[in-house]
């Protein structure tokens, strides 16, 4: 069998949406087998492509055939990364590590958390979705993709993922540093306050609202990651401040590599679900268009009004606390607020009801 999916192939097994195919050398992080490998060139390669790539593709060429569109979320949505590349890097050029290690440390529990969506509930789709859905990313929810997503995030069996990879940049970079121990406890605290679990779409069935929801919600976290990635890149590959630039660096690009996948099979399947339409609890029928912008606009609204406060008060207070072993801290803290990116949210989501009409 040839290794890569005929680009019309629009059905594929779940075994084959989990295969990884051979790499000529594996890729190890901080002593942990990751997934992914090295070509022969030395070029990365994602874990569990093989198939899911070329079917991703097929779906979407699928859905512009059909004269529907994939829907896209705004970059100019994703508020800045707090600290940013330059507060960073003035931290640990005066030797303040530890709210640069608190952050890095964060984004590799996010990582991990990724697993919960192999837990999704998935509902009887084809009996909620008026129109068919065989042979699109829809219907390989739980023939695969969510499985793989899962397995990209927080490892599988004795195989590392996108956790212990962040570890290992921030291992690399900052040479194993100690790491903070309420950095889960005070995670833990944020995200228990104030999120009550709401029902936008009450005459949907539950499970269909929770799933499209959840994948609406990873979407957008998975969408905004990319300034993580770029802060993370651009920062552990400063010579300056980190002390593998290359190694730390490299493995913060081949995580974004591996996101790829996720953004894009999320953003299919809610497009099909977009375009097509759903029955309700009492006989009735709803624009799926208006279920997923409808979603996607609360989640946005709340994310951009909420993100820039979370992620100062995961760190601000532990920053204060660790600049006091330096020689001026009220200077330090003065230089790093005034680096401090300024940012609006923008007046609008792009997925407005009124446009759902
Ligand atoms: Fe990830
Ligand atoms: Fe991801």
């Amino acid at each position: 069998m040839s290794e890569a999916a005929a680009p019309e192939r629009l059905s594929f097994t779940r075994d084959e949406l989990l295969a990884s195919g051979r790499f000529d050398a594996p890729l190890i992080a901080g002593g942990v087998r990751c997934h992914g490998g090295f070509q022969a060139d030395g070029s990365y390669r994602s874990p569990r492509a093989v198939h899911r790539a070329p079917a991703i593709a097929g779906w979407q060429a699928r859905l512009a055939r059909d004269g529907h569109p994939l829907l896209e979320i705004e970059r100019a949505l994703m508020p800045p990364q707090y600290p940013n590349v330059a507060q960073s890097t003035l931290l640990l050029e005066h030797g303040v590590r530890d709210p640069i290690v608190r952050t890095l440390t964060i984004i590799s529990i996010v990582e991990g958390f990724g697993a919960i969506i192999r837990d999704v509930k998935i509902p009887d789709l084809a009996a909620l979705v008026v129109e068919p859905i065989s042979g699109t990313a829809l219907a390989h929810l739980g023939q695969g993709l969510f499985e793989a997503h899962a397995r990209d995030e927080s490892g599988f069996k004795d195989e590392g993922g996108h956790k212990q990879m962040w570890e290992a940049a921030r291992d690399l970079a900052l040479e194993k540093p100690r790491i903070p121990g309420d950095v889960l406890m005070r995670m833990m605290g944020r995200n228990s306050r104030g999120r009550r679990p709401e029902r936008p779409f009450p005459q949907l069935d539950e499970t269909l609202e929770r799933m499209l929801a959840l994948m609406a919600q990873v979407l957008v976290v998975e969408v905004f990651a990319e300034g993580t990635f770029a802060w993370g890149i651009e920062l552990l590959s400063n010579p300056s401040v980190s002390a593998a630039p290359e190694a730390a660096g490299n493995m913060v690009r081949y995580v974004r590599a591996d996101e790829k996948p996720h953004v894009e099979y999320l953003r299919t399947a809610l497009s099909e679900v977009r375009a097509r339409t759903l029955r309700t609890v009492d006989g009735r029928m709803i624009a799926g268009r208006e279920v997923v912008d409808g979603l996607l606009h609360r989640i946005l609204r709340e994310i951009i009004r909420n993100r820039p406060r979370d992620q100062r008060e995961d760190i601000r207070e532990s920053l204060i606390e660790a600049m006091q072993v330096t020689a001026n801290p009220k200077a330090l803290l003065e230089a790093f607020d005034a680096l401090e990116s300024r940012w609006t949210p923008p007046d609008h989501t792009g997925f407005e009801p009124a446009r759902a009409a």
